[in-house]
């Protein structure tokens, strides 16, 4: 078995525009011990990135390429060996202070919006099972409060147990600036831009970041079967836990989960400049095409058959059958992101059964009760 160490500061300076000094592109890619022989780390430029005008933003592709079907050795396996997650290890009244490992916008320019990955150095003190959230305190005073901190916001787990760098030290987060748009003017008014969100997507390496948690209990994996299959349904961030799953599934090697059964990813975002960790994805489907399906769903680019916009729901309705079906034989459903998906979903998934003569409303109450139904949408 051969191991490739890779150093975890690869920094490349890549003009992408006029500005060359602030619009640099940073490749890096973390200590990874590879089990077997032919992974090797391939540093790629995201050719979204050019001619776009950053916020003081490095600019990346999340890509560290496998090169064949080997997967990364994680450690410690006795993250592995709990029978129950951890669960709020720290609390708001004495929050964890991690450190900011990088912040790397995710992406392209014709996307409205800007989400960031951002790995978070917890020191292995922090530990979390796929699937859960952690709390952030963001610095500063509770103008609702004054003298008090501000509320704690939840962001869902991006990474697995083990991290991005696979060694049960960090965690990563997706998370999308709230920007604030004066309705009158149409413009941004960054006064009253999300406290939270813009400070961890202005953050940098080095920065101290208060962190709670782990929080969540509803998208943790059900680990009993590994043969079961996971339809996952997200909208922009909710994409979140998901990447934690897959990575398990495909990318680590867990020698306590071995992943045999179906992952089916549908992943509704604006436009293809607003894809969030394409690259992984498209990986696992190319290794992995008959345990990963993976539907895109561009509201902004594609349209429904009314004519309105593509959202995930509508691709849900395509493909209502072979959902149906494998809920039946007892597939694992999850939605995550906005709150807004819930109710169109609902309807959705509502009509497709009356179609099959089916009770949703029944459908639904037994899906709950099997454990099979997973929803956190905020
Ligand atoms: P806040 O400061 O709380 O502001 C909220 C909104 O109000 C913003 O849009 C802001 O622009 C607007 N606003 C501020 N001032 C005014 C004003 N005067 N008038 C009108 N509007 C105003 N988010 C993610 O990005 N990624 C995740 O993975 C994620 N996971 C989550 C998981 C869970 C379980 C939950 C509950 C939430 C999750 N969220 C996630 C959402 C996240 O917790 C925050 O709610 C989000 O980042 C906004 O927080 P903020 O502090 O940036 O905005
Ligand atoms: P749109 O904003 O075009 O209406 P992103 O974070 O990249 O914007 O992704 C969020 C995605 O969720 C967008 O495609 C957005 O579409 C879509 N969306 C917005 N409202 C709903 C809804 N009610 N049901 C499903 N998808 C929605």
């Amino acid at each position: 078995m051969a191991h490739i160490a890779v150093s975890n500061k690869v920094s490349v300076v890549v003009p992408v525009g006029g500005d060359s000094a602030r619009r640099k592109s940073v490749f890096k890619t973390h200590n990874i011990s590879f089990g077997d022989k032919s992974w090797a780390p391939v540093l790629a430029l995201d050719l979204k990135s050019r001619n776009t005008s950053w916020r003081n933003q490095n600019i990346v592709c999340m890509s560290v390429q496998q090169v064949g079907r080997s997967k990364a050795a994680v450690s410690p396996l006795e993250l592995d060996d709990a029978r129950d997650p951890p669960l709020n290890i720290y609390k708001p009244k004495e929050p964890y202070t991690a450190t900011i490992v990088s912040v790397e916008r995710l992406v392209g320019p014709k996307a409205p919006g800007e989400t960031c990955h951002i790995v978070i150095d917890h020191g292995g003190n922090v530990p979390y099972w796929e699937g859960q959230s952690y709390g952030v305190i963001p610095p500063g005073e509770n103008p609702k409060k004054p003298g008090t901190p501000h509320n704690v916001r939840l962001y869902s787990i991006a990474s697995t147990r083990y991290g991005d760098s696979f060694d049960g030290k960090t965690a990563s987060l997706c998370v999308r600036r709230a920007v604030y748009y004066d309705p009158e003017t149409g413009r941004e008014d960054s006064s009253k831009n999300g406290i939270c969100s813009n400070f961890l997507c202005n953050s940098k390496p080095g920065d101290k970041v208060k962190i709670t948690g782990p929080a969540g209990k509803t998208m943790l994996l059900p680990e009993d079967d590994p043969n079961v299959t996971h339809i996952m349904i997200a909208t922009g961030t909710g994409v979140a836990p998901y990447r934690g799953y897959l990575r398990r599934m495909f990318m680590e090697s867990v020698p306590k989960f071995k992943f045999g059964g179906l992952a089916w990813l549908f992943l509704g975002v604006a436009n293809t400049d607003s894809l969030l960790y394409d690259d992984e994805f498209s990986k696992y489907l190319h290794d992995y095409p008959d345990q990963f399906r993976y539907d895109k769903v561009l509201s902004r680019e594609e349209k429904n058959k009314s004519g309105g916009k593509m959202y995930v729901q509508d691709k849900i309705e395509e493909y209502s059958d072979e959902i149906f079906k494998l809920l039946d034989s007892g597939a694992h459903i999850y939605f995550c992101g906005l709150k807004g998906m819930m109710p169109g979903i609902q309807e959705t998934l509502k009509r497709v059964a009356e179609r099959r003569g089916e009770s949703w409303t029944e459908k639904l109450s037994k899906l709950k009760k099997n454990k099979q139904w997973h929803v956190e949408v905020y």
